[in-house]
């Protein structure tokens, strides 16, 4: 069985994210959304908690995917899980070189696990979670830029459009 695990903050998870899910979810056996609780970011906007709840919201038509929360190194949370791959969505060049640094450190703790780019749908390159935090700073709609039935409990969270 071919396991990948596709990890983030997902703070929020985005369309963007929502478009790698689906079509991991064609190419593996089994794709585990990681939510990581010990990334650099600090102060995030919604709780792990919020964040496993919206996920599994977006992705309950999904058979092959699950929600699962770390505060490990993503490379020991792939090998208890036994995955074999890493996904990550890469939006643009500026993303390149963070996420090459990443998958070679990875690889250097874990040369057991792969780490595999998938280039994001340009409609969804330019959608961050933090662009849809900044606008809901603001007050500004974020239509489009998260999953429909998130729409609500971002409206609640702070108020917006
Ligand atoms: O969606 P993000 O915030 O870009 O995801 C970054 C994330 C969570 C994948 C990264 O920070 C991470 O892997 N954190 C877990 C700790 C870890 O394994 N660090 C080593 C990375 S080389």
């Amino acid at each position: 069985m071919k396991i990948a695990v596709y990890p983030g903050s997902f703070d929020p998870v985005t369309n963007g994210h929502l478009d790698i899910i689906k079509r991991s979810a064609k190419i593996f056996d089994k794709v585990i959304i990681c939510i990581l609780n010990n990334s650099s970011k600090k102060s995030p906007l919604f709780s792990i908690d919020e964040r496993v709840n919206m996920l599994r919201g977006v992705v309950s038509e999904l058979d092959n995917v699950i929600v699962d929360t770390s505060d490990g190194l993503l490379v020991d949370y792939a090998k208890e899980q036994g995955a074999c791959v890493i996904i990550r969505g890469l939006r643009q060049i500026a993303d390149f070189d963070v996420e090459l640094q990443m998958a070679q450190g990875n690889r250097l703790a874990n040369p057991d696990v792969e780490t595999l780019f998938m280039a994001t749908d340009p409609k969804f390159s330019f959608i961050s979670s933090s662009m849809v935090r900044e606008f809901m700073n603001y007050g500004r709609t974020v239509e489009g830029f998260v999953p429909d039935e998130i729409l609500p409990i971002l409206r609640e969270k702070i108020g917006g459009h």
